[in-house]
């Protein structure tokens, strides 16, 4: 189990583990959270995709991803992105 409780398992980790991504490289690079598009999106702007949520635009806009949720995934992904 990861840091927000999240269930990730079975296709959706499959599937969120292998993807590639149009313009940000792989979703994720396991152990690598700096490599790792979803991230990297979530902190800015990736390629030529905005970053996201769409509707997040400067730290601490409502539709921002909190900084907090942002570090769990990060630690995830460094721990090795597991199930
Ligand atoms: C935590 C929430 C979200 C995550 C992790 C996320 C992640 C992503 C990723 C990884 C891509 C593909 C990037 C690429 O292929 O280079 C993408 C594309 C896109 N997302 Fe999101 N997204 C989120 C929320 C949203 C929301 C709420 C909207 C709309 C209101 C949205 C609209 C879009 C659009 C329109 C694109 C295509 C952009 C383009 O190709 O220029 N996303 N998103």
């Amino acid at each position: 189990m990861n840091p927000l409780d999240l269930m990730i398992d079975g296709e959706l980790h499959t599937r969120v583990s292998s993807h590639v991504t149009k313009n940000c490289g792989n979703l994720i690079d396991t152990g690598n959270p700096e490599e790792s598009g979803l991230i990297r999106i979530l902190k800015g702007p990736c390629g030529g995709t905005p970053r996201m949520p769409l509707e997040c635009v400067s730290d601490g806009d409502a539709a921002c991803i909190p900084p907090d949720y942002i570090e769990a995934l990060t630690q995830w992904i460094a721990d090795g992105a597991q199930e």
